[in-house]
């Protein structure tokens, strides 16, 4: 699968054209289906685009009773611990837009492992499919919380896992790829030089015939709306053709 690759010369830029795109989509779907469902991403790259779409001349933009925030993935950890992607998304989105609180769905990371896996797998059961699955990509080539060799990537069925980071915190709740590849359009936002090789070696994996080994080259939604949000930085080492349209 080829992904959608939108790539811009500075972070500034990705962040700006990023959450220029998610504004219309988030539009979009909330005129076509009455509602938007989004998973946030954790980790550090989504921060600036959560803190972007949170100013008020894109925040004025969004139809915010129309959207239901949900997490591709979770630290196990309770929502006021500092790793908590629930916090991170609170303070830079979340407590500045006018959504409805009861329409944010974090993964209860306080309770024990299985039963917040248990429990976020139910919620999804009655939400139907994502609209927009936001992912980042670690350097390992993982995504959400789906790691390199994880028994959880031979789990075509379940929706939500319980994984195991090789990084603390080592106990992670995450969104399954049956879930994430489900979602109407997946987007992967990757910045900077450091994310360049692995980001390579997972594009070379989506064109492959060979089964994926890496998380991030296993995002295909069904749709085929795969979308990549890069800077020059983390794009450096795709091959030329990989950017012609
Ligand atoms: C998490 C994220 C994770 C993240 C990557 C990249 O819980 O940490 O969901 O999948 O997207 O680790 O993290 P950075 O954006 O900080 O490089």
């Amino acid at each position: 699968m080829r992904p959608h690759i939108h790539c811009f010369d500075t972070h500034h830029d990705l962040i700006e054209n990023t959450a220029a795109w998610f504004v219309e989509h988030m539009a979009n779907s909330s005129r076509d289906r009455g509602s938007c469902h989004i998973a946030l991403a954790g980790g550090g790259t989504p921060k600036p685009l959560y803190l972007r779409l949170a100013k008020p001349d894109l925040r004025s933009q969004v139809d915010w009773s129309r959207v239901h925030l949900f997490f591709g993935d979770e630290r196990h950890v309770d929502p006021q611990n500092p790793a908590s992607n629930y916090l991170m998304a609170r303070a830079a989105l979340i407590d500045h837009v006018p959504i409805n609180l009861t329409h944010v769905h974090r993964i209860h990371g306080e309770l024990p492992a299985d039963e917040a896996a248990a429990q976020y797998a139910g919620l999804l059961a009655t939400e139907g499919p994502l609209d927009i699955a936001l992912c980042g990509m670690g350097g390992d080539g993982h995504t959400a919380s789906l790691f390199p060799e994880g028994p959880e990537l031979e789990d075509t069925q379940a929706t939500v896992l319980v994984t195991r980071s090789p990084v603390s915190p080592f106990t992670r709740i995450s969104m399954g790829l049956p879930t994430l590849n489900q979602a109407r359009y997946v987007v992967l936002l990757v910045s900077g030089e450091g994310k360049a090789q692995r980001l390579a070696e997972v594009y070379g994996q989506l064109l492959s015939d060979d089964a994926p080994t890496l998380p991030a080259a296993m995002l295909r939604p069904e749709s085929h709306q795969l979308h990549w949000f890069v800077d020059a930085g983390a794009a450096s080492q795709l091959p030329p053709d990989a950017l012609q349209g």
